[in-house]
């Protein structure tokens, strides 16, 4: 039997950072996400997985290339995580493409972790039970939970196994609200997000890391609301503001998190000064040095021309809000 699965990278507004539970990954605090969706370029990542009943052990093909070192061993751990919640026992290939750079803060684990939940999820016939999706992809990266609905999602933290995993607030069709994401990495970061946040959790003043924690509630209902009188002004001042208190958090962590580049720098400043001028257009980061800004329609052009103009920019995507996982016919194996 074979099952297909295509999902998107999602942009938390709310941030994902540091967990009470590092196995289970239940988050220290909830977040709030857009799941992006690629206009002049896919963000998509298919995964393919395939039974193969006799063979002793999974099979993991990258983009065309059987991976037997550290992406296998993530791939094998989520599997068998997923396997413990439904009693699943054969053995799979695994064949995933993607169309843009993962692990270099542009939430590719997001899409990767729950393409391969909802693959897994019409293997055992459980598509439609989101519940379970959801909390089997946070088993393979947090963010991923909420990668499996569309539109605005809300992580509730939860405290338990069962209790943490993602519900949609308003779907892909809500809010006509675009991202432009300036590329100024493709690398791979230096610190993974799920071993940064480990420090932050461990090494950030207390004082800092428990404010954080402290705000997510009151920021989740604020944004909610914005979200749903589509108000662009009130959500974007919380979402800067959400991304300077991860910043600190990052910067306070020893040894400092620093994942931005002067060009990071250079992008806020500019956006800023676009925003004196009138146009609606707010900023922020991943854990990484690329730049989210979320504008309206009529400003994407306004906001894709002033990105051109700085020097050293890699690549410009821009992106609407995007589906949750889903089934598809298409077989990649
Ligand atoms: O899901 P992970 O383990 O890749 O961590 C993601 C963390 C951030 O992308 C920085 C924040 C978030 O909420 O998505």
């Amino acid at each position: 039997m074979i099952k297909t699965a295509l999902s998107h990278p999602n942009k938390a507004l709310v941030i994902y950072w540091g967990n009470e539970n590092d196995t289970l990954r239940i988050p220290s605090r909830p977040s709030l996400s857009v799941t992006l969706e690629g206009i002049n370029h896919p963000l998509d990542y298919i995964v393919s997985l395939r039974t193969i009943g006799s063979s002793e052990r999974d099979k993991v093909i990258i983009d065309g290339t059987e991976d037997k070192g550290q992406i296998y061993n993530q791939f094998v751990y989520h599997l068998n995580a997923m396997r413990e919640y439904t009693g699943f026992k054969e053995k799979l290939e695994v064949t995933t493409r993607k169309s843009f750079p993962v692990g270099s803060g542009l939430a590719g684990s997001a899409a990767s972790a729950s393409a391969l939940a909802e693959a897994f999820a019409g293997l055992i016939g459980k598509t439609a039970d989101t519940r379970l999706k959801s909390i089997m992809a946070r088993r393979g990266s947090g963010s991923a939970s909420r990668s499996v609905f569309g539109g605005f999602v809300i992580w509730q933290k939860g405290n338990s196994d069962e209790s943490s995993y993602a519900k949609q607030l308003f779907d892909e069709n809500h809010w006509d609200l675009h991202n432009v994401i300036a590329m100024v990495s493709s690398s791979t970061k230096k610190i993974r997000s799920i071993e940064g946040m480990k420090l932050s959790k461990k090494n950030c003043p207390e004082k800092i890391y428990s404010e954080f924690v402290r705000v997510a509630n009151d920021h989740i209902e604020q944004i909610s609301t914005a979200a749903l009188e589509r108000d662009i002004a009130k959500l974007g001042v919380l979402y800067e503001k959400e991304n300077y208190l991860f910043r600190q958090v990052c910067l306070r962590t020893t040894p400092p998190l620093d994942y931005w580049t002067k060009l990071t720098d250079n992008i806020l400043e500019k956006i800023t000064e676009l925003r004196n001028d009138g146009i609606p257009a707010y900023a922020g980061t991943d854990a990484g040095p690329n730049v989210h800004v979320f504008t309206a329609p009529k400003h994407v052009q306004r906001v894709i021309k002033m990105i051109q103009e700085i020097e050293g920019i890699l690549d410009i995507i821009h992106c609407r809000v995007g589906k949750g996982s889903h089934l598809i016919e298409e077989h990649i194996i």
